[in-house]
């Protein structure tokens, strides 16, 4: 006998959901200001105790049930997910999923250590953070003082295990790494791998975020082409978050990811499992439903798939499309509680 095919959720807005991000660790080694500031997450900060966090058995079992429900790509988020012990036997059980993509955000300072072993588990790739290629800027970026030589040698390594081409994210904020981007471009051109460039963004409650400090995509692909004659290339996908540019003289592309000046909730088929096991449809919603509570208390498959599928169908996220008209006169942004960003990874 075959199970019954769920029928795949579409939402108010007539978007599928085809992406599942999932955190598994609230925890991190860099204390990046524009998301887990220093002076908020000290030494004495309570991160989620071991009962609260999904298991692996837990989150392989929901992402099937995601995966039932249209989701082609996961991808491993934190915190910063290589400080979840043993993660290579989670990317194990979850490549046993027939998705199209298994991936990895991470800030790739522990990378070195770990990239042949998530290779041989399955991870088919990694997406690398890197703000910045100046020691110093790199330094006040991640908020503990570590130099960029370490996140280099995990991307060496992850090279070496074949988990490339590599896509690397910068956060521009103006006044603290813009004057380094041209750099970051130039060392990763003709390398094969993708720097995209992010506006930064005000995600959580905590960043102080002020629209000044944006540095928006049209001025980052102007600064670039400036030194390098850029043209735009189509998506790889639809509903792909970066747009994407190439180098005239065949030195690969970047992109830009435009989500304050441009942005992309039209397309939006993203969901988010929180690491104690909450679902969010939107990378700026609060609190997010519950999965977990039910599932410990002996929820079904079937109960499980009709609460997400329901959720999905009732949800109607536009966060960043709405942002534009809810700018204070100083800059901020909109005052609504929203999750950190280190709960769900971005
Ligand atoms: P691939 O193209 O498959 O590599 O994935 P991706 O484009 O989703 O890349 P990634 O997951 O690395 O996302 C890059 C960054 O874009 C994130 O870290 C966020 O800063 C931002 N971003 C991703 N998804 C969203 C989203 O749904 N909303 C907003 N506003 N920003 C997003
Ligand atoms: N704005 C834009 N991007 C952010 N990220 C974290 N916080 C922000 C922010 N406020 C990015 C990180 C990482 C990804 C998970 O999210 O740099 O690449
Ligand atoms: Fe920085 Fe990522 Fe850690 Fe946040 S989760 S502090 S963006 S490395
Ligand atoms: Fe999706 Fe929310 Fe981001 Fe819009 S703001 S693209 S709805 S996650």
């Amino acid at each position: 006998m075959t199970a019954a095919i769920a029928a795949t959720p579409v939402d108010t807005l007539g978007r599928h959901m085809r992406d599942l991000r999932i955190s598994v660790t609230d925890r991190c080694n860099f204390r990046c200001p524009y998301c887990m500031p220093a002076e908020v997450y000290g030494e004495h900060y309570t991160f989620l105790p071991k009962s609260q966090i999904l298991t692996f058995e837990e989150i392989t079992r929901l992402a099937g049930i995601f995966v039932e429900l249209g989701v082609r790509k996961l991808r491993l988020t934190g915190g910063e997910p290589l400080l979840r012990a043993d993660l290579p036997s989670l990317v194990s059980m979850l490549a046993g999923l027939p998705v199209d993509d298994l991936a990895l955000t991470t800030n790739a300072h522990l990378l070195g250590r770990h990239a042949e072993t998530l290779a041989q588990a399955g991870l088919q790739r990694v997406t690398v953070s890197l703000d910045s290629l100046d020691d110093e800027v790199f330094r006040t970026m991640n908020g503990r003082g570590f130099g960029v030589d370490a996140t280099l040698e995990g991307m060496a390594a992850a090279e070496r295990a074949g988990l490339s081409p590599i896509k690397l994210n910068c956060v521009v904020v103006r006044g603290v790494n813009d004057h380094t981007i041209v750099d970051l471009a130039r060392r990763f051109r003709g390398t094969g791998h993708t720097v995209r460039f992010i506006e930064y963004m005000d995600v959580g409650n905590l960043n102080q975020w002020k629209v000044d400090e944006v540095v928006t995509a049209d001025e980052i692909v102007e600064r670039i082409r400036a030194e390098f004659p850029l043209e735009p290339l189509p998506p790889n996908y639809p509903g792909e978050v970066a747009n994407r540019f190439r180098y005239r003289d065949g030195g690969g592309e970047i992109g830009v990811i435009a989500s304050v000046s441009k942005p992309f909730c039209g397309a939006c088929t993203r969901a988010r499992l929180s690491t104690d096991g909450h679902l969010l449809t939107c990378l700026f919603a609060f609190g997010g439903t519950d999965l977990r509570t039910p599932m410990r208390e002996g929820a079904t498959d079937a109960e499980l798939r009709d609460l997400i599928g329901g959720v999905w169908q009732d949800r109607r996220d536009r966060y960043s499309e709405a942002r534009a008209g809810l700018i204070s006169e100083d800059g901020h942004g909109p005052e609504v509680e929203k999750v950190e960003m280190f709960q769900i990874g971005g």
